[in-house]
């Protein structure tokens, strides 16, 4: 679907469609801006907008709290203890893949059970709880949810092409509650359920009262903000905006994905389908012979660091060809996400007379060489001479401190 008007098309400076000049940047953002709206206003259009229940942290929050992160790629089960000075330590930690690289298990399949699911993070969470200690638990599960209140959220679908059973439409919390009822964990309480982007947000806050903005640029991708009229902060699920410029490439790799015609953005910006879409471009290009999903965004990034790249299966030539591909793909998906954060700017700031940080967690905007300086690039470009009012800054690991943060917020409501 390509729903840009046909007068406000850019030309295109590479010959595959990638570029995303300023006028598109700008157009995006108006866009965006106004599906923000639509979202909150008339509950329609790409946005979800869906509401966390919490505001901002006051960085006093205190206390021992239990962790579980839920992304896309691994579980993560921290203990951490909020000092209360805009402080933290994470006293332990354990994190293992959804997928097992030796093939042992895989938790994303349809053939996995909602209660295997469950009953593993429950395990997760028993190797780690001391069992004489009451823990209050902050559960991120970065897939876009219905939030009934703080502590409840059912699942409207699976992204990232997961798949497990029997989860899309139930409680999350419900399921977890009743995996760690299984395992005798009466000591552990979930109190609170939220998004990475919020988790992200919410650590970066509990220092910084600039930081209303949280962003994940990574396996998936979306974005949280601080919206004024609601005194909340709001997950967008930004990944299913579809206002876009979009190539054959990016109708290619939606139609074979496991659901079409959702998540446009995150198909066209995120880690999971980069290596993909250059895999795409590649065959239809060159000719190169590679199986579907067989070039990551690791690989990407080894191939665009000039690091030993010989295990991805591409021949001579072949290699600098998707190099530049690959270098042009995450250029346009800074821009992209760029464009999503200048229309969040315009909606909560319009003459941009504040200070803003966005905080950000992903391997892309960690690890991608060139992926961070793209965005600040544009961002750059488009505000000018306030641009040193926007800062980006990584809120590294924010989701799972930020459950803890969003478990303290919660007993305060409770208590
Ligand atoms: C999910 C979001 C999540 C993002 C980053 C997307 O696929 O829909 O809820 O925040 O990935 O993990």
């Amino acid at each position: 679907m390509d729903l840009m008007p046909e007068n406000e098309k850019p030309a295109d400076h590479t010959p595959i469609g990638l570029n995303v000049a300023a006028p598109v940047v700008a157009a995006i953002a108006r866009d965006f801006s106004q599906a923000m709206e639509e979202g909150l206003v008339k509950k329609s259009g790409p946005l979800k907008m869906l509401p966390s229940f919490l505001t901002r942290p006051s960085g006093r929050e205190k206390g021992l709290f239990i962790s579980l992160d839920f992304g896309g790629t691994n579980i993560r089960v921290q203990v951490v203890k909020l000092e209360g000075n805009g402080q933290w330590q994470i006293l332990k930690m354990q994190s293992l893949p959804l997928r097992d690289p030796r093939g042992q298990y895989d938790l994303t399949l349809s053939t996995t059970s909602a209660e295997e699911l469950f009953a593993f993070l429950a395990d997760q969470i028993a190797a780690l709880a001391d069992k004489e200690t009451r823990y209050s638990l902050g559960h991120t599960f970065s897939f876009p949810c219905n939030q009934i209140a703080i502590n409840r959220a059912e699942l409207i679908q699976w992204t990232k092409e997961i798949r497990t059973a029997g989860v899309e439409g139930q409680e999350v919390g419900l399921l977890l509650a009743e995996a760690l009822a299984r395992k005798g964990l009466q000591n552990v309480r979930p109190v609170a359920i939220i998004n990475d982007t919020v988790g992200t947000l919410l650590t970066a806050a509990y220092l910084d009262p600039c930081a209303d903005i949280g962003t994940i640029c990574g396996t998936g991708h979306n974005t949280c903000y601080w919206e004024p009229s609601l005194n909340q902060i709001v997950n967008m699920e930004s990944g299913n905006f579809d206002r876009l410029p979009v190539t054959i490439y990016d109708l290619e790799l939606d139609k074979e994905s496991e659901k079409p015609g959702k998540q446009r953005l995150e198909k066209m910006v995120a880690g999971h389908y980069l290596g993909e879409l250059a895999r795409l471009i590649a065959v239809k290009q060159f000719g190169t012979f590679l199986p579907p999903y067989s070039l990551d965004a690791k690989g990407l990034a080894q191939l665009i660091a000039g690091e030993d790249s010989s295990l991805l299966g591409l021949q001579g030539q072949e290699t600098a060809r998707v190099k530049e591909i690959g270098l042009e793909l995450i250029t346009r998906s800074a821009r992209l996400v760029a464009a999503t954060f200048l229309g969040v700017l315009a909606r909560i700031d319009p003459g941009l007379e504040s200070r803003h940080t966005i905080a950000v967690d992903g391997s892309l905007y960690e690890k991608m060489p060139g992926y961070a300086a793209a965005i600040n690039k544009t961002l750059a470009e488009a505000l000018g001479e306030k641009a040193p009012l926007v800062t980006t800054k990584l809120s590294k690991d924010g989701s799972g401190v930020g459950a803890a943060i969003a478990a303290a917020l919660a007993e305060e409501r409770f208590l």
